[in-house]
């Protein structure tokens, strides 16, 4: 026969056990979840209000490239030819993502406005690499046959960017065009910054 105390006893503390797992599951998974949150802030580049992110490039910052094998190495105009584009940073300032610009080199006499002229320097324009839709790092899409006809590409939703043109939205969500930063070319072929950015960067949706 059951003992109907003891089996709701039984009955009590089986619940209570599982309480206490499902208990300990979910703090866990909480535990989990705010360590992910705290590494993602510490990823992410510091947000502006109203949207956007906070660079900290200063005039007279030196260019490094970004990527490959000669990352972190100062960016020569001679690496260079009419078509090229380099993701650079400034040198030591790579640990904010929102530094990151795309240097193109492209025809001097090409440039037309909304370009900041006075920003370019021996056919050279860097603008932010990152997107103002939602913050993907933007892609080069070289023209082989007529190669100042290329132009910038966010690969995430298509938005495309005229970099002869300020890099004004040509097509896709992207709601505002790239900000363009000034540059120039020093005595020994580096190149630094010569000013900030123009306008806001990063995703302003
Ligand atoms: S993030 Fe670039 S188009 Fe959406």
């Amino acid at each position: 026969m059951v003992d109907k105390n003891t089996g709701d006893k039984e009955e009590k503390t089986g619940i209570t056990r599982r309480k206490f797992t499902l208990g300990v599951i979910l703090a866990s998974v909480a535990g989990a979840f705010g360590s992910l949150l705290a590494l993602l802030k510490v990823l992410s580049p510091e947000k502006k209000g109203g949207g956007g992110y906070v660079s900290t490039i200063k005039p007279g910052d030196k260019l490094v490239y970004a990527k490959g094998g000669k990352q972190g190495d100062f960016i020569k105009v001679s690496s260079l030819n009419i078509g090229d584009a380099v993701l650079a940073y400034p040198a030591g300032k790579a640990s904010n993502p929102a530094n990151i610009v795309q240097l193109i080199k492209l025809k001097e006499s090409t440039f037309k406005p909304p370009t900041h002229i006075n920003l370019t320097g021996d056919g050279l324009v860097a603008y932010s690499a990152i997107c103002t839709h939602l913050g993907c790092i933007v892609s080069w899409v070289r023209n082989q046959q007529s190669p100042d006809t290329s132009f910038t590409e966010c690969f995430c939703h298509d938005s495309i960017f005229d970099p002869l043109r300020g890099a004004k939205v040509l097509s896709g969500p992207a709601p505002i065009p790239l900000a363009q930063i000034g540059i120039k070319v020093e005595g020994d072929g580096t190149l630094v910054f010569t000013s900030g950015f123009t306008g806001p960067i990063g995703p302003q949706v």
